[in-house]
């Protein structure tokens, strides 16, 4: 492997070369994320097939005041991957009707989402105290052990969703070490359901869900000196019903030889060859109820939107 001359390249190029040069190619879903990636995925929660984010909200607009009761008080609030921590008004504004002051603390590895989140809740909720926490995960959770006093640590939008079942078992056994016996979790999690509602969910008919797919490759023209041509791939959003997950996709219409200048890398599709960006699992309440018991956590109750498409669940440190 040789490296460009002028751009360092970013610390991730040992896994998407491995990842693009392995018999089943597979770039890492955490990679959809930079600016424009970010943007695309607002986009995607406004969009009319997209349900998780606003039954989500539906969920929290409707037993936010049920779930401060059974999470306890006083407590302060830790919301992992807050983003702008716009679906988290509701609970905090119920919670704070049972204590003086409600401690947020909104962590996220992007300080321009941390501050847009600090602004807003200040202003609409003054008798909150918002303190952002600026952290990435792989770099563990001690962060949480410096918060004193009871916590509710709030991982939402099924995020948990987008790790295989082993890696969701490692994340929440890492929040878990750093919880006391008091301390609760509060995790969302999209369910399973029928394919003709989660296809479309991940496949809609405007295409941004393809043009945030696609826009991994973009990202790795940009930072690798790539020359991945985007039309020349097609988005792909398959249900797994053996794994319980949405399968997505980016499928060559053609052969073709990709090259990354950056790494000296060269790539070669065949048509219909695909690359796998994202799973993004789905669960029965066992299969939560397993989750959280593997990790360490006991589940004490959950909630649910009408349909049960997607559900809240409390968990207490076991
Ligand atoms: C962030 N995550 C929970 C989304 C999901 O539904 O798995 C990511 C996403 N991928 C395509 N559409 C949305």
């Amino acid at each position: 492997m040789i490296a460009h001359e002028t751009t360092p390249v970013p610390q991730y190029a040992e896994e998407v070369i491995l990842g693009l040069t392995s018999p089943h190619k597979t770039l890492p879903c955490k990679l959809f994320y930079d600016e424009i990636g970010s943007a695309l995925f607002e986009e995607i929660t406004r969009l009319p097939e997209y349900y998780p984010t606003r039954t989500e909200l539906e969920i929290l607009r409707k037993y936010s005041r049920e779930i401060a009761v059974s999470a306890g008080s006083p407590i302060s609030v830790v919301e992992l991957g807050a983003g702008t921590a716009t679906k988290t008004e509701m609970l905090l504004r119920a919670i704070s009707w049972r204590q003086m002051r409600v401690k947020f603390f909104p962590v996220d590895i992007s300080p321009s989402a941390l501050s847009e989140a600090g602004k807003r809740l200040r202003a609409e909720l003054p008798g909150a105290l918002v303190r952002p926490v600026i952290a990435d995960f792989s770099d563990g959770f001690h962060f949480l052990n410096g918060i004193s006093g009871r916590k509710l640590v709030l991982y939402l939008g099924s995020s948990i969703g987008n790790f295989d079942w082993n890696d969701a078992i490692a994340l929440l056994r890492k929040v878990r070490d750093q919880l006391c016996p008091d301390d609760a979790l509060l995790l969302g999690t999209d369910m399973v359901k029928s394919p003709e509602i989660l296809v479309p969910a991940y496949d809609d008919a405007q295409g941004v869900t393809e043009q945030f797919n696609k826009n991994i490759l973009r990202r790795i023209n940009r930072e690798f000196h790539g020359n991945f041509d985007l039309d020349s791939f097609r988005h792909i959003a398959e249900w797994n019903p053996e794994c319980s997950r949405m399968q997505i996709y980016l499928e060559s219409r053609k052969p073709q030889v990709v090259t990354l200048a950056a790494t000296g890398t060269t790539v070669r599709f065949r048509a219909g060859e695909r690359i796998h960006t994202e799973n993004s699992n789905k669960y029965t309440l066992d299969m939560v109820q397993q989750l959280l018991c593997v990790s360490g956590f006991r589940l004490e109750q959950s909630w649910f939107d009408e349909r049960q498409w997607f559900g809240l669940h409390l968990a207490r440190v076991n």
